[in-house]
């Protein structure tokens, strides 16, 4: 199989996401090819080093790069500002520090490229960075479109800034250690986009499903051809998403099917209890029953959207939500607008609008489709 390239078109921001087997030894060619950068630091956390630092630290040195590791402990408890000052000590009190022409490269989950992006846009007025994705949720979503940023006990991702990386470079090869559950959390996010712009890209999941998920928790067994081309369509669809919509003023919204609701049910049942695309799943199933019982879709293609997350053994019903508490959340999601709940809705596979008109009675009448 070719090696897919998508590029990112974003002017003189553009850039290419590269998946393959065994990218990771291909960092320091690859960075020096996208930056011509003599110093780079890779920030990952502490599950991700110890498993794949040393054949990116070994890269980087083969093309005369000099590199170092700065790790933080891994989880999104520690998404914070608190991380990101000490990563900047470890940055800026370093001896050499880092220039202006030092590379950060983020070697891990979602977790660590939104936290390294947002150092590296905030260090010397901001710095280039390489993000090298380690998890399927990172490789589909996080790592692409420039959003980076931490969490503030406010909530979650409101402090940030959007500075797009130089480059990805996705070694599916990796995600071979993940446990199924955090694989399962990408697949989510796979189903989304196949709900806001790809019907085709449904049937695909659907027959891969048994593919993706073989193999024990850490030691997946997937093919690389069908990683490989699960992760190139799903990132085609968000390139072509963020570089109609860079700054998020209209269509890129649509990447926030299922979380309406999702992050709402995410907060309510508390982030220590469900992973982010399991609330993403649920989102989906009770957001698509809303369009439902609007008219907007036809029943059966919510079912079929349900049965697919079911049969990638994500959670479809979740019991115990108070609906009045999860509106209430929903107002204060960051994408509500002056207390207006907004909500993308389908009308059919691969085709979204965005609604600001949903109405309490709706969301308590959707979340029973999760009983
Ligand atoms: P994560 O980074 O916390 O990774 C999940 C767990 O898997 C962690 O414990 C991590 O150490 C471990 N891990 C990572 N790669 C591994 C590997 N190859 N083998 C074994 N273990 C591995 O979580 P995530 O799901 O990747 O990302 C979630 C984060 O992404 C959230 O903070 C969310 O807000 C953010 N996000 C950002 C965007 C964006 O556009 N910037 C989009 C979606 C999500
Ligand atoms: N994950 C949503 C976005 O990138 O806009």
């Amino acid at each position: 199989m070719t090696e897919p390239t998508v590029r990112i078109d974003l002017g003189e921001r553009s850039y290419s996401v590269r998946i393959a087997a065994g990218l990771l030894g291909e960092t320091g060619e690859a960075l020096a090819g996208a930056t011509g950068a003599k110093q780079a630091v890779v920030v990952s956390d502490t599950t991700v080093a110890p498993l794949y630092a040393q054949p990116v630290l070994d890269s980087l040195t083969e093309a005369g790069i000099t590199s170092r590791v700065l790790t933080f402990p891994a989880g999104e408890s520690n998404k914070t500002l608190a991380t990101v000052s000490a990563v900047l000590d470890g940055l800026l009190l370093h001896d050499p520090p880092i220039d202006r022409k030092s590379v950060v490269v983020a070697l891990g989950g979602g977790v660590v490229g939104d936290l390294a992006g947002f150092v590296a846009a905030v260090a010397l007025r901001g710095v280039r960075f390489l993000q090298l994705p380690t998890t399927l949720l990172a490789a589909v979503d996080s790592s692409v479109g420039g959003k980076t940023g931490v969490d503030h006990t406010a909530g979650k991702n409101l402090i940030g800034a959007f500075h797009q990386p130089s480059g990805v470079l996705c070694d599916v090869e990796t995600l071979r250690t993940l446990p199924k559950r955090e694989l399962r959390n990408g697949l989510a996010e796979c189903v989304k986009h196949a709900v806001i712009r790809d019907a085709e890209l449904l049937d695909f999941i659907e027959s891969h499903a048994d593919d993706f998920l073989s193999g024990e928790d850490g030691a997946l067994a997937f093919s690389a051809d069908g990683m490989i081309e699960l992760i190139a369509r799903n990132v085609a669809i968000k390139a072509k998403v963020v570089a109609e919509d860079e700054r998020e003023s209209g269509v890129r919204a649509h990447l926030n099917a299922g979380h309406t609701i999702g992050h709402a049910v995410e907060t309510f049942v508390g982030y220590e209890n469900i992973g982010h695309g399991e609330a993403v799943a649920l989102g989906l199933v009770a957001e698509n029953a809303l369009a439902v019982s609007r008219g907007l879709l036809r029943a059966d293609v919510a079912d079929r959207v349900k049965n697919v997350l079911a049969m990638l053994g994500l959670p479809v019903r979740q019991g115990g939500l108070d609906a009045d508490e999860i509106w209430r959340l929903m107002q204060h999601d960051k994408k509500a607008m002056a207390g207006r709940v907004r909500i993308v809705l389908p009308n059919a596979l691969g085709d979204v609008n965005l609604h600001d008109d949903i109405e309490t009675g709706e969301v308590r009448r959707a979340l029973e489709a999760l009983q």
